[in-house]
């Protein structure tokens, strides 16, 4: 098949004539500017799924006024390459015109996993990921939808909308794919020079710290998140935020790990770059 498509009307026809034939459908959607994470989601599909639909869009809702859309980075064509060696039948590519043409004023808002870490240090995120993700949903049909852990939040966010809205996928939550030293892979790595590149490793490695304090049985909030500080602060990274929540309810746990499967989050700034990186924590 390895086919881009570039229209809605394309990608509908395409999703149709998959469910006409029987045949189960895995989405896959991503920013582009391809790396292992994203190639895994893509491998999970195929071994889930008959056809794995990836999408590459660079979703301009989900960014703030003084985000990164610009110069986020792009690679279609190195891109497409590595779908189809990772085994996508099907690229949906669409322009930004397709997917918001003029008039458009429909927005989907996820309540309550929305609010928070990521949700409140950048207002209209969400909302942007819920609506893009929505029609994404809508237009490919998908029997199974796979995502990475890597954004918690976000695969939170995704869950509720898919539940909330009887989508009807199964959404599938994908581990965290790290460098050999590490560092989660992001497409934002791109942004970091040498110096930055390391000094980036303080978020892995305070996350690690404090979970292996926890597998000891330090189960109180402030001794781990105070780790992953220490880290952040040894690098003399700026913190955007550090987190235990309730891994299901993203609610803050003040106090300490009792019983609930809980998740350790970071956001911070290394240089003019924002990364995220998360763990779960037991106690
Ligand atoms: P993007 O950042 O390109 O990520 C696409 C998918 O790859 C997401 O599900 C993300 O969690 C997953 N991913 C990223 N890095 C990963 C890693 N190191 N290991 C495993 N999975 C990883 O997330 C988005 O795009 C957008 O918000 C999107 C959902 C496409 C909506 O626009």
């Amino acid at each position: 098949m390895a086919d881009v498509l570039h229209g809605v009307d394309e990608m509908k026809a395409f999703a149709h004539a998959q469910r006409a034939g029987g045949r189960r459908v895995a989405l896959v959607p991503t920013m582009g500017f391809l790396h292992q994470g994203h190639l895994s989601l893509i491998r999970e599909g195929r071994r889930r799924a008959d056809a794995v639909v990836t999408s590459i869009f660079v979703n301009p809702t989900q960014f703030g006024p003084k985000e990164d859309l610009s110069r986020y980075p792009r690679d279609l064509e190195g891109d497409l390459a590595k779908c189809w060696s990772a085994g996508a039948d099907v690229v949906f590519a669409p322009t930004a015109e397709q997917i918001y043409p003029a008039g458009f004023q429909t927005f989907v808002d996820v309540t309550e996993v929305s609010q928070g870490l990521c949700g409140a240090r950048r207002p209209g995120h969400f909302r942007g990921v819920a609506t893009v993700v929505t029609k994404l949903f809508t237009l490919v049909m998908p029997h199974v939808a796979l995502f990475g852990e890597k954004d918690f939040q976000q695969l939170q966010v995704i869950r509720a909308l898919n539940r909330d809205l009887h989508l009807g996928a199964e959404v599938v939550g994908m581990p965290t794919v790290r460098e050999a030293d590490g560092l989660a892979m992001s497409s934002r790595n791109s942004y970091l020079g040498p110096g930055d590149r390391r000094r980036a490793l303080a978020l892995s490695r305070g996350l690690f710290a404090a979970q292996r304090l926890a597998g000891q049985g330090v189960a109180d909030a402030a001794a781990l998140t105070g780790r992953v500080r220490q880290e952040l602060q040894a690098e003399q990274l700026k913190e955007d935020y550090v987190e235990l929540v309730d891994a299901n309810t993203l609610r803050s746990i003040s106090s300490a790990i009792r019983g609930t499967p809980a998740r350790l989050l970071v956001a911070a700034y290394v240089g003019t770059t924002r990364l995220i990186d998360n763990v779960a924590v037991e106690a």
